[in-house]
């Protein structure tokens, strides 16, 4: 197992995307359970770690780790029917991990999310406050990913 914390403070390749559940709604909480579980496992063995931002129907996902390796995974992410309209938002070299601790966090409304996301009172259709923050570049990027969560922010 790699463990993703290792190389906390060396440059990291970070992905941001958003795209579009297309599971019917039931079957959706098993069909999450299954994702996170693999990506939980193969982005352990690959050395990634991440989020993903489930909300109402969008996702919004970050991937960190060495450039190839995310590249590839994306390739493959973005060709599964599980979602659609899948466009990419950020590619960049940046400082550190922001997730070192997740392979994948879960970040929504839902009781069981690692991070949670609440509906803010003034605009309650876009994830807003996040009560209990780790640290503040997690809140950055936490920001971010709400924010791109909204459909008007452009691809790259
Ligand atoms: C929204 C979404 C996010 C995903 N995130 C990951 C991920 O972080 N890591 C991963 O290995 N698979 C992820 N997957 C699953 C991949 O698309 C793919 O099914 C999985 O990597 C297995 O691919 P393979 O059958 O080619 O081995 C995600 C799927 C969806 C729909």
């Amino acid at each position: 197992m790699t463990d993703t914390t290792a190389d906390s403070g060396t440059p990291v390749f970070r992905l941001v995307y958003r795209s579009s559940a297309t599971m019917e709604r039931e079957n959706r909480p098993a069909e999450l359970e299954e994702i996170f579980e693999l990506s939980r496992r193969n982005n352990t063995d690959l050395g990634l770690s991440g989020a993903l931002l489930v909300w109402e129907d969008t996702f919004v996902q970050v991937l960190e780790g060495d450039e190839a390796t995310v590249r590839d995974l994306y390739a493959t992410i973005a060709a599964d029917p599980r979602h659609e309209d899948v466009v990419l938002l950020d590619a960049h070299t940046v400082d550190d991990r922001v997730f070192a601790r997740w392979s994948m966090a879960h970040i929504s409304d839902d009781e069981g999310a690692d991070l949670p996301a609440a509906r803010g009172d003034e605009a309650p259709d876009v994830p807003h406050a996040v009560p209990r923050l780790e640290d503040e570049r997690q809140k950055v990027v936490l920001d971010l990913m709400r924010e791109y969560a909204n459909p008007d922010v452009q691809p790259l």
